[in-house]
């Protein structure tokens, strides 16, 4: 099935349900300072999720173009995107959980619609909490359209529930729903943890505010708010296992390879691809390279595209070359780019002609230098307009790490640029990589290997949050953990940083990953090639934590400082969380 297939479907199908067809929404909201970008098809219609009337009525549905930065380090692996479709349907305290969830099925399974075979589904629901009960009206309509029960399984806050990208606002419970896209039959029993799981489409029953003191208030309307990702459901219903197969990136990566003269990285090829999508579509809503907010994460995706072209020796024509397909593959379904194609091509030529002149100049600069640390980053950026995050992936290609701190305050010292406007250079979802959270990372690694040495291998990591104050890690134990074993996590975390053992970075097959028992999440289902950080002892060769992971990391343990545990408490049933700081 093509991109323009499904998307019209999809719009067909809640048409026919009484939705009216609503156009997509710019990249840039218009009136939303949380966020820089519109991340999900329900970003515009907050307000309308707020209880406001929309004019087009109470149930609506869309192709809704997205901007997600936050997952960049996974771009180039089989699903992460950073510009992406997501295909929606509305209800505006219309319909509510009954319908949302039997139209999704009857969408995903009947024969007249896209056929998928009911055998592979599987479903997840929300577990509940000290915030809202469990979903267990869910479960029923599930159950009730013949789903099994093995094959529906009850997930907390990080994987069931949604809100918007900003702190406040709609938000409440979701049930996914995942498609088998293993070779072999599906199990009967759906283990979420398995990759070949692989989820299509979001149903969000937004039924809570979340206030600014971080409350949960009841809405005035119960809303219904769905996102299926285009890219994703093309590779389930194609029996694909990258969205680069899909007709949305084929004649992209066709084009550039026919460009290499056929000696060419594939990884990077995908992520040309990626962030070239992302330029045009940013370009074409009002987006101009500059040095801050929107302007500076476009020409920083634009920028580590133009770099990785000229690693290729990819002609300089490519871009123009590039845009035009792009073009080709959008212009029927957002008529708008037609106007603007000339435009775009001007602006991404024109920038990347400033960039190149310095940048081959700054490669050699970069290549000399033994050590890099903040302030030569800050001087890379200045001289030969490196932006951050290129200085720092270089550095890493050394296996270094640069201090954020230090390039920020070089940055606020030298472009005098006011407290907002260097807060948005560095906010959008770009991660936070300071020094503090990078130890609390590295410890976050060495907990979760010693919590698998004292509670045992059952200990399975369910999400973590670092911030520069403590690191959140939630994973998988039946119960209360006893004094006793907390201080033996403790002890054993601070013998390893006594011990300064060695942290490594490695690019491996995925297989080869496997081998070496790595832990953790990885970004997604399938990458071919994966990232994972190793803590070993270099003398014995030890193997003390090997986790998936794209870091960073810092270099030695001895760095971190001593490691201690805030809290242990329950967040769902069998699901524990621990607070825990380095200082
Ligand atoms: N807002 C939800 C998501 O982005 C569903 O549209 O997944």
């Amino acid at each position: 099935m093509t991109s323009q297939e499904l998307r019209q479907k999809f719009l067909n199908f809640f048409e026919s349900k009484d939705h009216k067809i609503i156009p997509s929404a710019p990249l840039v909201p218009a009136n939303d300072p949380t966020v820089l970008f519109t991340t999900a098809g329900m970003h515009p219609l907050v307000p309308y999720l707020l209880g406001e009337l929309h004019p087009q009525g109470k149930r609506l549905v869309s192709v809704q173009k997205c901007l997600r930065t936050g997952d960049i380090e996974e771009v180039g692996d089989n699903t992460h995107l950073t510009f992406f479709e997501m295909l929606g349907n509305w209800s505006l305290g219309d319909y509510w959980k009954n319908e949302a969830i039997t139209w999704s099925y009857e969408f995903l399974t009947d024969k007249k619609w896209l056929g998928l075979s009911s055998d592979k589904l599987a479903i997840t629901c929300f577990a509940g909490d000290a915030d809202a009960p469990q979903d267990s009206d869910s479960f029923k309509i599930w159950q009730k359209l013949g789903i099994k029960t093995e094959r529906i399984a009850f997930l907390g806050k990080e994987d069931n529930w949604w809100g918007p990208a900003g702190q406040t606002g709609p938000c409440g419970p979701d049930t996914e729903i995942f498609y088998w896209i293993g070779e072999e039959t599906a199990p009967k029993v759906f283990d979420p943890k398995d990759r070949r799981w692989f989820e299509i489409w979001n149903n969000v029953f937004m039924e809570y505010n979340k206030t600014n003191e971080g409350k949960y208030e009841p809405l005035k309307n119960k809303n219904v708010d769905t996102g299926m990702g285009l890219e994703r459901t093309l590779v389930a219903l194609n029996g694909f296992s990258s969205v680069y197969e899909t007709d949305l990136f084929k004649p992209l990566l066709d084009y550039l390879i026919s460009q290499t003269n056929f000696k060419y990285d594939l990884y990077k090829i995908k992520i040309i691809t990626d962030h070239m999508r992302a330029v045009y579509f940013m370009v074409a809503d009002g987006v101009q390279p500059s040095n801050k907010d929107r302007g500076y994460i476009l020409r920083r995706l634009l920028r580590r595209a133009v770099v990785y072209a000229r690693q290729m020796d990819i002609p300089a024509s490519w871009i123009t070359g590039l845009l035009q397909k792009l073009q080709i593959v959008f212009n029927n379904v957002y008529p708008e780019l037609n106007l603007q194609s000339e435009l775009i091509i001007k602006v991404v030529n024109e920038e990347t002609q400033k960039f190149i002149l310095t940048l081959d100049r700054g490669l050699k600069e970069f290549a000399k230098l033994n050590k890099i640390d903040g302030q030569i980053a800050f001087n890379l950026y200045q001289t030969y307009g490196f932006p951050w995050e290129l200085s720092r992936e270089l550095a890493k290609d050394k296996g270094q790490i640069i201090n954020k701190d230090e390039f920020e305050k070089e940055f606020k010292k030298h472009q005098e640029l006011s407290r907002t406007a260097s807060a948005g250079v560095f906010k959008g979802g770009l991660a936070d990589h300071t020094d503090r959270v990078v130890r609390l990372h590295t410890a976050t690694h060495l907990m979760n290997a010693a919590l698998r040495q004292v509670l045992g291998d059952h200990v399975w990591q369910k999400g973590s949050n670092i911030t520069a104050e403590r690191t959140r890690f939630d994973f998988t134990h039946p119960e209360k953990m006893t004094e006793e074993q907390k201080s033996k996590v403790e002890e054993l975390v601070n013998k390893w940083i006594d011990r300064d053992l060695q942290v490594k970075r490695e690019v491996l097959s995925l297989e080869e990953a496997r081998k070496l028992k790595a832990i953790g999440v990885f970004g997604e289902k399938y990458a071919d090639i994966v990232s994972v950080y190793k803590v070993f002892d270099p003398e014995t060769g030890e193997v003390i934590s090997c986790e998936f992971c794209g870091g960073p990391h810092v270099e030695h343990t001895g760095v971190l400082g001593h490691f201690k545990i805030l809290k242990e408490e329950a967040v769902a049933a069998g699901i524990r969380r621990i607070k825990a700081v380095v200082e």
